[in-house]
C-alpha cells in the first residue's frame, strides 16, 4: 500500500504576528517545519506533497538548503511543492495536492505548525486499510481547537471549530490534530462537496468527518500516548505564545535525554540546544547555557553559568567559566577559558591554555600552555607554546582596509599594555617591555622596548588652586 503525504503550509500565520511565514518559526533553532519533515521521512512515504502560499519562495528556499548540501540551483527535491495561491482553508489546500497523488495511495495529512508529532504516533495512524484515521487529544486548555462529536456510542461523527461551536460543544474537552490518514479515493470525492458555509467562510478539512460518516467509511479516533505534565506532542503553534510553549517542551525532552547520557545539568529548565550537541562522561552544565550549532563537548568538562557556546568543539577537562562565549572555534583539553571571555570564529586553542576575563580572541591558533589572562584582544594570530600575553596587550591587525598577521614564537613574554602593530613576527623565547608599542619584528632571546624613556624633574611644584574668596 502507497504512503502519500500531504503536508499543510500555505497560511501565513497571522496570529504569530510576522512577516517570517509560520511554519518556518523555529523550534530549537530549526523550521517547524524541518522537525516535521525529518519525523515524516522516516516512514518513507512514495511522495511528501508540501502545500505552500504565503511566503513559498522562502519556505522552499529555506527547507531544500536544510535538506541539502549542495547550492540551491543544484537541487533536485525530494518533496513535491504544490501552491495554494489563496489562503480558503485547509480542504483547499489538501485539493491543491490531489491532482499529484496517485488514486490508489492512502494519504496521510498533517499539519505544517504541529512540528513534534512522533513516528511511533504517525506510524498508528498511517495504517490505513478502507477507514479514516483521526489524531486526538485532550490538552490541558482546547480553546480555539476544533472539538471532536460524538454519538451515544462514542463513534466520531464530526468535528466542530470553536468558531461554530455551541457553548456546550466548546465544553468538549477532546480535539482534533488535524493529522489523519484515508484512501486518496474518498478524498477525491469528498474535497469538491466541501463548502465554506462557516464562520471563518473557509473550506474546513474537518468536514471530511461528516463526509466519511454519509458513506459509511469508518471512523477511528486515536489518541497520542505522549503528554507530559503541561502539554502533548499533538500541539500546535499559532501565536508566539503557542512556540514558546512548544520550545519549552522540546527543550525538556533534549535535557532528559542529556542527563540520561549522564551530564549533569543543574537545572534542566535554564538549558537550551538550538542545534545537536554531544558530550563526554562526567561534564557539569550550570544554569543559563545556550548550545548553538553543532557542539562538541568532551570528558570531566565543566560550563558555568551564562555561557553561550556555538558550532565549537571542546576537549576533555576544559573549564568554561561564567559569561563566557565561544564561537566557531576549537578548544584542547585541559583549557581554561573565562569568565567573561569572547572566542570567535577560526579560533584553535590548543591543549592547557588559559584565556582570562575580558579576553577576546579572533581568528588565532594559540600553542601548548600559552595565557592570555587579563583585558586583551588577539586576533588574526599564531602564538607559539608556552607564550605569556600580560594584561591589556592589543595585537593591532586593521589599518583601516586590511588585516594583518601577528607570528609570535614559543616562550614569549609580551608585557602588560603593548601593542603589537601587525605585521608582526616575534622571535621564540623573545620579551616584549611592558607598555610598548612595537612596529618592527623582535629577534629571538631579545628584548624589545618600545616607549618613552622615563625623565625625573625633581622638586615638581604641581600647579595650585586658589584660596576660597581670593580673586583669580
Ligand atoms: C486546524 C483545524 C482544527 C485543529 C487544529 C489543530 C481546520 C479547519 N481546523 O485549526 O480543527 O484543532 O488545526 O492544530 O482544519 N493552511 C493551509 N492553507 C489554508 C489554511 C491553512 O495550508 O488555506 C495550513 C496552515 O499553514 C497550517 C495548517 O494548515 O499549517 C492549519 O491551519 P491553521 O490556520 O493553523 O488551523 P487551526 O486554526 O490551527
Ligand atoms: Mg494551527
Amino acid at each position: 500500500m502507497a504512503l502519500e503525504i500531504v503536508i499543510l503550509a500555505a497560511g501565513q500565520g497571522k496570529r504569530m504576528v510576522s512577516e517570517l511565514p509560520k511554519v518556518l518559526h523555529p523550534i530549537g533553532g530549526k523550521p517547524m517545519l524541518q522537525h516535521l519533515l525529518e519525523t515524516t521521512a522516516q516512514l518513507k512515504p512514495q511522495q511528501t506533497h508540501i502545500v505552500v502560499g504565503y511566503g513559498k519562495e522562502q519556505v522552499v528556499s529555506t527547507i531544500e538548503n536544510q535538506f541539502s548540501n549542495s547550492t540551491p540551483t543544484k537541487i533536485t527535491s525530494q518533496f513535491n511543492w504544490v501552491t495554494q495561491n489563496k489562503q480558503q482553508g485547509t480542504a483547499d489546500a489538501v485539493l491543491q495536492a490531489l491532482p499529484h497523488i496517485d488514486s490508489n495511495a492512502t494519504v496521510l495529512i498533517l499539519n505544517g505548525d504541529t512540528p513534534l508529532i512522533s513516528l511511533q504516533t504517525l506510524q498508528k495512524i498511517a495504517q490505513s486499510e478502507n477507514k479514516l484515521n483521526l489524531l486526538t487529544a485532550k490538552p490541558h486548555d482546547p480553546s480555539g481547537l476544533g472539538r471532536i462529536i460524538r454519538n451515544d456510542k462514542n463513534q466520531i461523527i464530526g468535528i466542530i471549530e470553536q468558531k461554530d461551536a455551541s457553548e456546550q460543544q466548546q465544553k468538549i474537552a477532546e480535539v482534533n490534530t488535524n493529522c489523519l490518514s484515508v484512501k486518496a479515493a474518498c478524498l477525491a470525492k469528498w474535497l469538491p462537496q466541501i463548502t465554506c458555509q462557516n464562520a471563518q467562510k473557509e473550506y474546513y478539512l474537518t468536514d471530511v468527518i461528516a463526509c466519511a460518516v454519509a458513506d459509511g467509511i469508518e471512523i477511528v479516533g486515536i489518541q497520542s500516548d505522549f503528554m507530559n505534565d503541561f502539554m502533548s506532542e499533538t500541539f500546535g503553534v499559532n501565536s508566539k505564545a503557542d512556540l514558546s510553549k512548544l520550545e519549552r517542551l522540546y527543550q525538556a525532552r533534549i535535557a532528559e535525554r542529556i542527563m540520561a547520557g549522564g551530564v549533569m545539568l543543574m537545572d534542566a529548565n535554564r538549558f537550551d540546544v538550538r542545534g545537536t550537541c554531544q558530550f563526554g562522561t562526567d561534564c557539569v552544565v550550570d544554569i543559563n547555557v545556550i548550545l548553538e550549532g553543532t557542539v562538541k563537548i568532551g570528558n570531566r568538562v565543566s560550563i558555568a553559568p551564562n555561557t553561550l557556546l556555538r558550532n565549537t568543539t571542546i576537549g576533555d577537562g576544559c573549564v568554561i567559566q561564567a559569561n563566557s562565549v565561544i564561537d566557531n572555534a576549537i578548544i584542547g583539553n585541559h583549557c581554561n577559558i573565562g569568565p567573561f571571555a569572547r572566542i570567535r570564529p577560526e579560533t584553535v586553542l590548543n591543549d592547557e591554555v588559559r584565556i582570562g576575563n575580558f579576553v577576546e580572541v579572533k581568528k588565532s591558533t594559540l600553542g601548548k600552555k600559552s595565557k592570555v589572562n587579563h583585558l586583551s584582544y588577539v586576533g588574526d594570530s599564531q602564538v607559539g607554546n608556552n607564550v605569556n600575553i600580560g594584561a591589556g596587550v592589543i595585537t593591532c591587525n586593521y589599518d583601516g582596509a586590511n588585516k594583518h598577521r601577528t607570528i609570535i614564537g614559543n616562550d614569549v613574554f609580551v608585557g602588560s599594555n603593548s601593542q603589537l602593530i601587525a605585521p608582526l613576527e616575534i622571535g621564540d623565547g623573545a620579551t616584549v617591555a611592558a607598555g610598548s608599542t612595537i612596529t618592527e619584528n623582535i629577534q629571538k632571546n631579545s628584548l624589545a622596548v618600545g616607549r618613552a624613556r622615563q625623565i625625573a624633574i625633581d622638586n615638581w611644584q604641581r600647579p595650585q588652586r586658589p584660596e576660597r574668596g581670593e580673586q583669580k
